[in-house]
């Protein structure tokens, strides 16, 4: 099975921030999704889908993720309003208590969506009332796949671990009361390639399609932005693998083969 996950678009109205064009970042990578990966089953978009949460950003959003060749289903993140958000993104799924709470069966398993939005913060929690919920659904599903906005792990990074899952070891209780049911946990909110495990469970998050954070992994510099290209990741699962490709989508022109004789790139 092949997905795709892509996050933090923070679009604006304009469709455009810090001197990037948001709009053909975005419009990029439905492109090259469509072009290379028709074949997914479907495209996880892990929150901040607006920046400050502007109607324009939204219908913005809907417009061009409704370019994609496959289903597609965003999460909600800290710079999100969620009455734009849900007023904006008509396919943005939620649980009868109005959070961007859901799960989907795939043909890998049952991805489970969590809400991490906090008024008041930029870090983000998981209420009491998700962690039951998804208590049930790790229950019934030996093949989960978790999919939150704030990730549960520290980073290294200190203007993004001021800013985190504020709550690990709620869901961790939860995760661990169904040993060897979550494969593995996709995140947004980092705006940067970061993998690795988090108490035993490996976890993935991907840059973002708009700005990045910057690679001061000092536990002390102070969050800083970055213009480098943006990126989604193309996963693969089966039985045996869970597989996260990070694809550099506007880099595609520098791609090349090479005579393995003559040690130079092929002529075209
Ligand atoms: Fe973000």
């Amino acid at each position: 099975m092949k997905f795709i996950h892509l996050t933090d678009p923070h679009m604006t109205a304009s469709g455009e921030l810090f001197d990037l064009d948001l709009e053909a970042r975005l419009s990029d990578a439905v492109e090259s999704i469509n072009r290379r990966h028709s074949d997914a089953e479907l495209v996880m978009v892990t929150g901040d889908i607006a920046h400050w949460g502007e109607p324009l950003a939204y219908e913005r959003v809907n417009r061009i993720l409704g370019g994609l060749a496959m289903p597609w289903y965003p999460l909600i993140g800290n710079h999100d309003v969620p009455e734009a958000y849900f007023a904006g993104l008509p396919n943005a799924p939620k649980d009868e208590a109005g959070r961007a709470c859901f799960r989907l069966d795939t043909s890998a398993g049952a991805f489970i969506a969590l809400d991490t939005l906090t008024e008041g913060t930029h870090a983000g929690s998981v209420d009491n009332r998700q962690l039951k919920w998804l208590d049930g659904e790790l229950e019934k599903s030996e093949d989960s796949f978790l999919f939150l906005h704030h990730g549960p792990s520290r980073t290294g990074i200190a203007g993004m671990d001021r800013i985190p899952l504020l709550n690990p070891d709620d869901l961790y209780a939860v995760i661990a009361a169904h040993p060897g049911n979550l494969r593995h946990i996709f995140f947004g909110h980092m705006h940067r390639a970061f993998h690795g495990s988090w108490r035993g469970i490996p976890f993935s998050t991907v840059k973002a399609t708009a700005h990045q954070v910057a690679a001061l992994i000092d536990g002390e510099s102070p969050l800083t932005s970055s213009r480098e290209m943006p990126a989604y990741a193309v996963v693969l699962i089966d039985d045996e693998n869970v597989l996260v490709h990070d694809i550099s989508y506007m880099e595609e022109a520098a791609e090349f083969t090479y005579d393995r004789e003559a040690g130079r790139p092929a002529a075209d």
